[in-house]
C-alpha cells in the first residue's frame, strides 16, 4: 500500500497528522468491534459515523449513513443534531463535510493520510494559470455577454477546497458522479463553455452521453505550457477536460469486457464514469457507486454483473447487496483504492474512544478562507434538481 504525501492544499486544511498510537495496534478483531460499539453506544447522539462505500467491511459496518459523495454531502448538510461527524472516507469528503456541517459541529477523518491520487492532480496554482492563459488564448474568461459567461468552472467533488473556492468565486460549480449531466447542463445554460476538473474521464463519459461530440472536447494539460493547446483548438472547445485522472478507474479495459463476455454471454457490464470513455462505451451501465448498488440490486435474480469498480464495493454487492445474483469484478485482479484502505477500524476506534475522553484527534478545519467560495460552488450543485 502506498503512503500518500500530504499536498500543501490538504496541510492547510487539516491541524498536525496524529498517528495512530502504539496501543491501537494488534487488538483481535473481536476486542475492536467490542469497544469501537461501545464508544459509539458511549457517545450516542453525539456523533454520527458517515462512511463511502469502498470503505472496507469492519468500518463500513458501524456507519450510520452509507452514500455516494452526494448522498454522503447532503447527510452531512443535515446532520446538525450531532456533535461530531466522523467521516469514513478520504479527505475530499471530509473537507466537504467541513465546509457544509453546522457551525456547532466538528468534522474528523480518521486517518488524514487517506487522500485522493486525483484530488492531487489540480492544484490551486496550476488553476489560476490555466484561468490566466486561456483568458490569453481569447476565451472570455472575466466578461458576461447576452447573459452568459464565457467560461465556467465545474469542478468533480474529488477536489481540494482550495479548488472548490476558486470555482465558487468564478461562477462555477461542483459535481458529483450522480449528478454531472444535471451539473453540466446548469453550467451550459450559463456559460458558452466549460472547464471540467480534475477527472477528464468523468467530464468526457458525461458530456458524450448528453450527445457533445468528441471534437468539441479539449485536453487542458497542467504540466504543459498553454495546457499543450492552440488558441484555435481553445475556441473552437465546448469543454475544456482537465488532464486528471482516478488510477484506480483507469486500470479497467475493453479487453476484459471482452474476456467477461465471452465467459459469461447473458451478462452485464456495468462501470463507474472515471473509467475511460471506450469501457463506459462497451459497458452496458454506467453511474455513481450509489446507482451500481440500485441498478445491480433490481436487475432480475440469476442475472449475472460484471462491474467496474473499486473491490470493497464489488464484494459486498457480491456477498450482501446481490445474493441472487452473480457478481464479478471487471477485473480480475480486482482494483483497491488504497487511500480509501487507510481507514482502519483501529483508526475508528482510536477517534471514537477519544472523543469519549474529550479528546479529539485528526480534525479536519478548513480554512475560512477557502470555506465561504467553496461554499457557493457546493451549495449550487446541492440546489441542482437531479
Ligand atoms: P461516488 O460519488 O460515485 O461514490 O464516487 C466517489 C469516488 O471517489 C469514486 O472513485
Ligand atoms: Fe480517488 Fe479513485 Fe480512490 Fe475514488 S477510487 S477516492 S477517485 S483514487
Amino acid at each position: 500500500m502506498d503512503i500518500k504525501l500530504l499536498t500543501q492544499v490538504e496541510k492547510e486544511s487539516i491541524g498536525e497528522r496524529q498517528p495512530l498510537p502504539d496501543k491501537y495496534l494488534r487488538l483481535s478483531d473481536d476486542e475492536m468491534d467490542e469497544r469501537i460499539a461501545a464508544a459509539k453506544k458511549a457517545l450516542g447522539d453525539r456523533v454520527v459515523i458517515l462512511g463511502h462505500h469502498y470503505q472496507r467491511d469492519e468500518v463500513i459496518k458501524f456507519a450510520d449513513f452509507t452514500g455516494d459523495s452526494l448522498k454522503l454531502s447532503r447527510a452531512a448538510a443535515s446532520k446538525g443534531t450531532a456533535e461530531f461527524i466522523v467521516f469514513c472516507g478520504v479527505h475530499f469528503m471530509a473537507e466537504s463535510a467541513d465546509i457544509l456541517r453546522a457551525p456547532h459541529q466538528k468534522v474528523v477523518l480518521p486517518d488524514l493520510a487517506a487522500g485522493c491520487s486525483m484530488a492531487d492532480m489540480a492544484a490551486p496554482d496550476q488553476l489560476e494559470i490555466a484561468w490566466r492563459e486561456l483568458g490569453q488564448m481569447g476565451v472570455r474568461t472575466d466578461a458576461i455577454e447576452n447573459g452568459r459567461a464565457g467560461l465556467i468552472p465545474v469542478t468533480y467533488i474529488n477536489s481540494s477546497a482550495a479548488i472548490k473556492a476558486f470555482v465558487g468565486a468564478h461562477g462555477g460549480i461542483v459535481c458529483t458522479s450522480t449528478n454531472a449531466a444535471a451539473v453540466m447542463e446548469w453550467a451550459w445554460e450559463r456559460g458558452e463553455k466549460l472547464l471540467m476538473l480534475p477527472d477528464q474521464h468523468l467530464g468526457r463519459n458525461t458530456a458524450w452521453k448528453m450527445g457533445v461530440p468528441l471534437d468539441e472536447m479539449v485536453v487542458w494539460d497542467p504540466n504543459e505550457m498553454w495546457g499543450g493547446l492552440e488558441p484555435a483548438q481553445a475556441a473552437r472547445a465546448k469543454l475544456i477536460l482537465w488532464k486528471g485522472h482516478c488510477s484506480v478507474h483507469t486500470r479497467f479495459t475493453t479487453q476484459q469486457i471482452d474476456a467477461f463476455r465471452k465467459k459469461y454471454p447473458d451478462g452485464k457490464v456495468i462501470a463507474h464514469p472515471e473509467c475511460t470513455l471506450d469501457v463506459v462505451q462497451a459497458a452496458d451501465e454506467s453511474g455513481s457507486t450509489e446507482r451500481i448498488i440500485n441498478v445491480v440490486k433490481n436487475s432480475p435474480s440469476g442475472s449475472t454483473w460484471a462491474v467496474a469498480t473499486e473491490i470493497h464495493l464489488v464484494n459486498r454487492l457480491m456477498l450482501e447487496v446481490a445474493p441472487d445474483k452473480t457478481v464479478v469484478t471487471l477485473d480480475p485482479f480486482g482494483c483497491l483504492c488504497s487511500t480509501m484502505f487507510r481507514v482502519s477500524p483501529n483508526h475508528l476506534l482510536w477517534i471514537l474512544e477519544g472523543l469519549v475522553e474529550g479528546e479529539i484527534h485528526n480534525q479536519i478545519i478548513v480554512p475560512d478562507d477557502h470555506k465561504r467560495d467553496a461554499k457557493l460552488a457546493l451549495d449550487r450543485m446541492l440546489q441542482v434538481p437531479v
